[in-house]
């Protein structure tokens, strides 16, 4: 399909979506969510495809939910149409990773996208920031919930109450919110490297421990290992798993065909 606001590509098993509305940096507008959501459902539908790179500009991962589409919109309207639900379920349904590769700035909703992918990883200049607060309003897109699970309730409570305090890259890493950060020309390339390691593992098992670590949010202890220990037992049904066994016994590569 032709797009007017992303751009999208693929290397062997990772699909490249590339938010492209350099004018106002990336703001998230409806036309731009429903592209991302186009794309992000035909990828994890591919069976050729095992994981997604979702990123930006140098300048600009995502400046936020655009403020001035939004901006004269009312309560009911937003209510009834399940304003910002309907646009991040198809990404927080993915079920193949996406990793975030984030340059300059990740504002507000674009924060948010981020936290919604699986793995982030910074350019050196990156900002992450939730400056809602400053408009009259709240994050709406998982802010208060994934920010303070990454970052814990102090620095989670200081960046959302300010809507100023931002994080740079290095304080990302150090608080967990990203797992790597690279120079803004290498990042795109280093999280396709990443994406096309994962890519190349069992997509079955990829899949099941994306979902066991995502339970790990929503569930008790002792609820989150039975879980895991069931979808590991149930691994055992798939040929991915008689392969890798055979290869390691073999001493040999092993050769996924995600059955
Ligand atoms: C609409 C935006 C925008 C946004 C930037 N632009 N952010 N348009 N919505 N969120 C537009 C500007 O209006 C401007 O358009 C152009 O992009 C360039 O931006 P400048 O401000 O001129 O650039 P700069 O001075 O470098 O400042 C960059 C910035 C600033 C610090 C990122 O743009 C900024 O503060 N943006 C808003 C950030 C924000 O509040 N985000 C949260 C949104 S609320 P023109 O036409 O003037 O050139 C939100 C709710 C959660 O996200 C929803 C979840 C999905």
């Amino acid at each position: 399909p032709a797009y007017g606001m992303i751009k999208t590509e693929t290397q062997g098993r990772v699909a490249v979506i590339t938010l492209n509305r350099p004018k106002a940096l990336n703001a998230l507008c409806s036309e731009l969510f429903h592209e991302i959501n186009d794309a992000l459902a035909r990828f994890d539908g591919d069976d050729a495809i095992g994981a997604v790179v979702l990123t930006g500009s140098e300048r600009a991962f995502a400046a936020g939910a655009d403020i001035k589409e939004m901006k004269d919109t009312q309560f009911i309207d937003n209510y009834k149409a399940n304003f910002l639900g309907h646009w991040t379920a198809q990404i927080s349904q993915m079920r193949k990773p996406i990793i975030a590769a984030v340059n300059g700035y990740a504002l507000g909703g674009g924060c948010e996208l981020a936290m919604m992918c699986d793995i982030i990883y910074a350019g050196e200049k990156a900002v992450f920031g939730q400056p809602e607060i400053t408009l009259g309003v709240i994050p709406g897109a998982g802010g208060t919930q994934r920010l303070t699970h990454a970052v814990g309730k102090s620095k989670a409570m200081e960046m959302i109450l300010t809507g100023t305090v931002n994080l740079t890259a290095a304080e990302a890493l150090s608080s967990g919110l990203v797992s790597a950060v690279f120079p803004p020309d290498k990042l795109v390339d280093e999280a396709i490297k990443t994406a096309a390691k994962i890519a190349a593992k069992g997509a079955v098992s990829v899949q099941m421990a994306k979902e066991a670590i995502n339970q790990a949010f929503e569930l008790s202890l002792s609820s989150g290992l039975h879980f895991e220990r069931r979808l590991f037992q149930s691994g055992f049904a798939t040929k991915d798993q008689k392969e890798g066994m055979a290869a390691f016994a073999e001493k040999r590569k092993p050769n996924f065909t995600n059955e």
